[in-house]
């Protein structure tokens, strides 16, 4: 079968190659940008070896004439692909993965690599390059260097440029091309800065539609959030000096809806402290408004962000000023250097030789440096802000697991977020962007709530569709939130008359007395019989008593009810340790009281998952 994907002129990658000379073309499949930013710099580096490149995101573009891309000589497709949830492809690269798995074009003749971004601490990782990678070859296309695969649980960056240093020698040799010897440091976008320009034109915080926020219109979604008021922000830890929010949000009148189990999405603003810190560093007048303009008129992204604004709100809105900088930043900032040893540092840790690697490693992440610390401790570094504002990410909206149900509240969507804060080997103390935002947001008596930019993302998170099919739910932790949501839910079924099946959840904290969230609501439900409730105090003890002890111990209940009553099985929170632990134990249950050989057992799981009987809405 042959899928067909939409055509038009404007979706002709080939067209475009054609038209300015290109032969490199570099698709992303990116969610939160970094697929995107390797992508262009990719893209970038290719003038280095006389291969003009172009991004490309496979959404906007006809994939169909992959298989002609042949017909321009000594051309070059690459993938930087990224694996989300599930071993997903991003929404932008959805269309094309499905060409691929149900297609079958000619792609002979066809040269390419791929990149694949991913994350070690989830199943399925980096399945969709890997996917990607294998499939363009059985069609036929030749993979002129290796699969390179990224690991955003430790250094993706190190991955990347690791990867990169091999490709285009690979690229190189396979064309028979050879380096021009130059380094690229070309700006991709130019500067317009303004000093009349009309109040009502400029962008102040919208993500794209000018006044967005303040003439708000459905349909929301995450180009165009719902400003939603704050009703509710309270503290839900009752010692301890961690901090953990219930918040809720208003959504009444904005036509939104969710499910129990879906995300909501806020768009935090930076901390002010850190952006005057930068206008401090690069010498500028945030005041200042300003456009940049992308100087390859073929592309279709004609500004990195909203322009213009003012620099004041490209750092407060549209960049992420708090991670730790890549390479290629730290390479175009050594340029602004007045001191010579600064300047060799900076050049050192974007360089791929070991020592310079293991200086980026020891000074930018493991010290935890962001932009500002990096400027504050290099101070003969003095870049231009326009562009260090073309350098750095975009900001992301941050995401969070609904902790409430829509039977029970239809109009508000509540949240169950940890606050962020730690201090870092350099003796800074760092915020956590989005949740330091949201705590300062608390309704006061005498003043209009306050707001947030919020956006609904549906998941794959269910309860099952018979409130009579029993479920195990395994959150520690704020991995709680989306099983309140599925409480209040059953709860609601209940009360509704049906019958609701067994209800069982396994819930990890440290202490009691500190840290048991809506300890008082979950105890009333199981003392009414709805749930049954097993928590994990981690430390009310000298040993450590985890939620994956607890499922040991009821091994009998777990078999009963995924084994023998075809039970709904869900884990939520940490990706990193608990997730898997908790996997290994069902495995280990299923061995042993389901008589299964462990390749069995791996396979009822398998099965498990895709009869969605097995869930997991995981972090890390
Ligand atoms: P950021 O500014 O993004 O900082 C976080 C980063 O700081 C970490 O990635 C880590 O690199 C670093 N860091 C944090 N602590 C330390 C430390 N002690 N030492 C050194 N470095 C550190 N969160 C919830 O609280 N509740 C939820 O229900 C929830 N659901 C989620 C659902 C999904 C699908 C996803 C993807 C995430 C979810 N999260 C949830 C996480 C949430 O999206 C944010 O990542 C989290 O709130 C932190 O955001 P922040 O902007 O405050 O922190
Ligand atoms: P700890 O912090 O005392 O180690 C929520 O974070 C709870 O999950 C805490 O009580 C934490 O215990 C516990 N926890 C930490 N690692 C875990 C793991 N691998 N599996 C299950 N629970 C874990």
């Amino acid at each position: 079968t042959t899928m067909t994907l939409q055509t038009s002129s404007d979706n002709s990658f080939i067209k475009k190659l054609k038209t300015s000379g290109r032969s490199l073309v570099v698709f992303y499949g990116s969610q939160t940008g970094t697929g995107e930013e390797f992508a262009g710099r990719l893209a970038k580096e290719g003038l280095r070896y006389r291969m003009k490149g172009m991004v490309a995101d496979p959404e906007e573009c006809d994939m169909e004439e992959l298989v002609s891309l042949k017909t321009i000589p000594n051309s070059l497709a690459v993938f930087c692909l990224a694996t989300y949830g599930e071993g997903d492809p991003t929404d932008n690269a959805m269309e094309f993965y499905e060409w691929l798995q149900n297609g079958d074009a000619d792609l002979s003749g066809l040269n390419y690599a791929v990149f694949g971004l991913g994350n070690k601490t989830y199943e399925h990782y980096n399945q969709v390059a890997i996917y990607v990678d294998k499939r363009l070859e059985e069609l036929g296309a030749t993979r002129v260097y290796d699969l390179g695969l990224g690991d955003d649980d430790a250094n993706i960056e190190d991955d990347f440029i690791t990867w990169k240093d091999k490709f285009w020698p690979a690229v190189c040799e396979f064309f028979n091309i050879e380096s021009t010897g130059e380094d690229v440091s070309i700006r991709q976008y130019r500067l317009q800065e303004f000093t009349d320009e009309m109040p009502e034109r400029i962008f102040t915080g919208e993500m794209a539609r000018l006044h967005s926020l303040q003439n708000q219109r459905p349909p929301f979604d995450a180009k165009n959030p719902f400003l939603a008021k704050v009703i509710v922000n309270r503290e839900l830890h009752k010692g301890g000096d961690r901090s953990c929010m219930h918040i809720e949000f208003d959504i009444e009148g904005s036509k939104m809806r969710y499910d129990a189990g879906d995300h909501i999405a806020a768009y935090p603003t930076n901390d002010q402290e850190l952006v005057e810190k930068i206008g401090k560093h690069t010498n500028t007048d945030l005041d200042t408004v300003f456009t940049l303009i992308n100087t390859d008129e073929e592309s279709s992204k004609k500004h990195p962000f909203p322009c213009p604004c003012s620099y004041r709100t490209a750092l407060t809105y549209y960049l992420d000023i708090t991670m730790n900088p890549r390479t290629h930043v730290l390479k175009e900032l050594s340029e602004y250097c007045s001191d010579a040893e600064e300047k060799e540092k900076l050049k050192s840790m974007s360089s791929t030789k070991p020592e310079g690697k293991a200086l980026y490693q020891k000074w930018i992440i493991e010290e935890n440096r962001n932009i500002v610390h990096v400027l504050e401790d290099l101070p003969s570094c003095r870049p231009a802000l326009d562009h260090l504002c073309e350098l750095l990410p975009r900001l992301q909206p941050r995401y969070y697991s609904i902790s409430s149900s829509p039977k029970l509240y239809p109009t508000t969507v509540h949240i169950t977020a940890v606050l962020v804060d730690y201090t870092t080997p350099t003796g800074r103390h760092n915020k956590g962007v989005a949740t330091t935002f949201l705590a300062s947001k608390k309704p006061q008596l005498d003043a209009p709530p306050p707001t947030v930019p919020v956006f609904i993302r549906k998941s794959q998170f269910r309860l099952p569709t018979k409130p009579q099919t029993p479920i195990i739910m395994v959150g520690p932790g704020t991995g709680l939130a989306p099983f309140r949501g599925f409480i209040q839910e059953r709860d609601f079924h209940a009360k509704d008359g049906k019958t609701v099946g067994e209800t069982v959840l396994y819930f990890g904290c440290r202490k009691r007395s500190e840290d048991f969230i809506y300890g008082e609501e979950l105890e009333e439900y199981a003392k009414k019989g709805l749930l049954t409730l097993h928590v994990a105090f981690s430390r009310d003890q000298a040993h450590k008593v985890y939620v994956t002890h607890l499922l040991e111990k009821s091994a009998d209940e777990l078999w009963r009810i995924i084994g023998e009553n075809n039970g709904h099985f869900y884990i939520c929170g940490d990706a990193r340790n608990m997730a898997s632990d908790v996997r290994n134990v069902i495995t280990k249950i299923l061995i042993n009281k389901g008589n299964m050989t462990e390749d069995d057992a791996v396979a009822y799981l398998k099965k498990m998952e895709t009869q969605k009987r097995l869930s997991a809405d995981v972090w890390s």
